[in-house]
């Protein structure tokens, strides 16, 4: 089996994940499951004054989810709601030094669980923003998984 390159930022990230946990007083979770290998991600956001003050990231994916969520929430903490939707998992994966190619689709599920709480900040203020509503499995079987299991970090 071919060993996986990781930059020294990656490894770095995944051994202090920062802003890891659950927010108690969050404005809105997201959680959203990766299509490709059904690993979970939970991003709770505080929003004050249109700025995302906190977040914090629960996951059961891998090495990768795991250093790409950590920058992810270092990036986007301070950042408006609108220049938070615009982060790319371009921009994560740039932050990270790179990713190897098979690991990419990791950083997908960062971006996502960022889009899916942003969905769930403006739904709760009555705005429909289908186009941040990550498609996954049912919401009700997520919470069950994360109710059943907990989460690995
Ligand atoms: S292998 Fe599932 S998130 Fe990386």
């Amino acid at each position: 089996m071919e060993r996986l390159e990781y930059s020294k930022t990656v490894l770095e990230h995944f051994r202090n994940p920062r802003n890891v946990g659950e927010l108690e007083d969050a404005d809105a979770v997201g959680t959203v499951g990766n299509p490709v290998c059904g690993d979970m991600m939970e991003l709770s956001i505080r929003v004050e004054d249109n700025r995302i003050t906190d977040i914090k990231f629960r996951t059961f994916g891998c090495a990768s989810a795991i250093a790409t969520t950590s920058m992810l929430t270092e990036m986007v903490k301070g950042k408006t709601l609108e220049e938070a939707e615009k982060l790319s998992w371009d921009d994560v994966v740039g932050g990270l030094e790179g990713l190897p190619p098979v690991k990419v689709h990791c950083s997908l599920l960062a971006v996502d669980g960022l889009k899916k709480a942003l969905y769930e900040y403006y739904k709760s203020r009555g705005i429909i923003r289908e186009d941040l509503n990550i498609k996954g499995e049912s919401e009700h079987e997520e919470e069950e998984a994360v109710k059943e299991s907990g989460p690995l970090v």
